[in-house]
């Protein structure tokens, strides 16, 4: 049994490849493992040479690229990525000293329909645990923030489906309010996350050991950005209680940047509900047209989940905040913006839109009667 079958019982890891967790991980395709499990000395020496060498022999010829599956072509770019991702931090851009690898990079691109470079999902969820396990320093701070960003996946996955159940029902059906209320389960896992990283990863050790690793490279004359968590799949959620009619510019234009990196069934829910109308609007509307004083059972209960999965969202922001801000404090940082190319103001932003729209729902019910929740 894997993590999925005990987070997310009803994903269906047949049909979709990139779900197949544990096959991409144990999959070597490239023949890698020796030659990446050197890769914490070879940074360690800033041996730019060396992992020069390394990446133009993992390259594999196009016969080979064109033959790989999904699985072995994910895994495939997370190990490519790992040089890709090393060779920048030591200032070399990857593509200027083995042009051999655009092709490669392309073609693995298009063949698992994303970006054609490394994202978080390859360096954290695909990536191995244990002796296989891909790392740039090998620090026990790195493979935490690694297992931080791994333990949300399977509930920020199963979000989806729970997430189009509430975009497709009205707040006067009994079902909208269970479903806000397992999304805020599944978003309980990024509270946890956040918890987990605060007490595992100091905020210097990233701002002056790992944010280096996580820089944008130049692929065929655009930037790409490095693995980052802000890539992680949580505006699926926003977009769906609020971000689609209720956002900023500024949070808009984030997010529009973000969902080129996630998977092509999240890219593909964003372009269908992007513009349709929120959880909260539906609710505001909804209470604003009920004359009597005394809301309906079916939409209180529906009012009261809302603010409570908006909590857990604030609650994930307000904490994620505070350990973003010391990592990118004055003292400490060496970089303006994060590795998902945006600075921390921008989570102020996102935490006070999370906020205003928590005050707003419940306002809107504490000024009528409910029925207790
Ligand atoms: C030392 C640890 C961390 C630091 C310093 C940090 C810093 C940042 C910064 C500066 C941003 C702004 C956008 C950007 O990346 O360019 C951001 C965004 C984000 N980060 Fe982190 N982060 C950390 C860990 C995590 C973890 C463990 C997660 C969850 C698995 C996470 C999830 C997110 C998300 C979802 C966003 C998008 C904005 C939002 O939804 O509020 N971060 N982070």
């Amino acid at each position: 049994m894997t993590l999925y079958d005990l987070v997310a019982p009803g994903l269906d890891v047949h049909s979709e490849p990139r779900y197949r967790i544990a096959e991409i991980r144990a999959a070597d395709p490239l023949g890698a493992d020796v030659l990446l499990a050197a890769l914490p000395a070879m940074n360690d020496a800033a041996d730019t040479a060396a992992l020069t060498v390394a990446l133009r022999a993992l390259v594999p010829g196009p016969d080979r690229v064109a033959g790989l599956g999904v699985v072995d072509a994910l895994a495939a770019m997370r190990d490519l990525g790992m040089l890709l991702g090393s060779l920048k931090r030591h200032g070399v851009q990857p593509l200027a000293v083995a042009p051999e690898a655009l092709p490669v990079l392309q073609e693995l691109g298009r063949r698992t329909d994303m970006v054609p470079r490394d994202t978080v999902h390859h360096y954290t969820t695909w990536n191995p645990v244990g002796a296989r396990q891909r790392m740039y320093t090998g620090d026990a701070m790195e493979a935490s923030l690694q297992d931080a960003v791994r333990m949300v996946f399977p509930s920020l996955v199963a979000s989806l489906d729970t997430c189009a159940e509430v975009a497709r029902l009205e707040p006067y059906d009994p079902g909208f309010a269970l479903a806000l209320d397992r999304t805020a389960q599944h978003v309980q896992s990024m509270v946890d996350s956040i918890d987990f990283t605060v007490a595992n990863v100091s905020p210097v050790f990233f701002a002056q050991e790992m944010r280096f690793y996580f820089e944008e490279i130049a692929i065929a004359g655009r930037d790409y950005l490095g693995p980052a968590a802000a890539q992680v799949p949580l505006w699926l959620v926003d977009l769906t209680l609020w971000q689609c009619d209720r956002g900023n510019e500024r949070y808009d234009a984030f997010l529009d940047e973000s969902v080129e990196y996630s998977l092509p069934s999240w890219r593909a829910y964003h372009a269908a509900h992007r513009g349709s109308v929120s959880a909260v609007s539906k609710l505001s509307a909804a209470v604003s047209w009920e004359a009597v004083d005394r809301l309906p059972a079916a939409l209180a209960a529906s009012a009261h989940a809302l603010a409570r999965v908006l909590r857990v969202l604030k609650t994930f922001r307000a904490r994620h905040m505070t350990i973003a801000r010391k990592a990118y404090s004055e003292e400490v940082r060496l970089y303006d913006v994060g590795s998902g190319g945006a600075p921390v103001e921008l989570l102020r932003s996102v935490l006070d839109l999370t906020r205003d729209n928590e005050t707003l729902v419940r306002q809107s019910v504490e000024r009528r009667s409910t029925p207790a929740a």
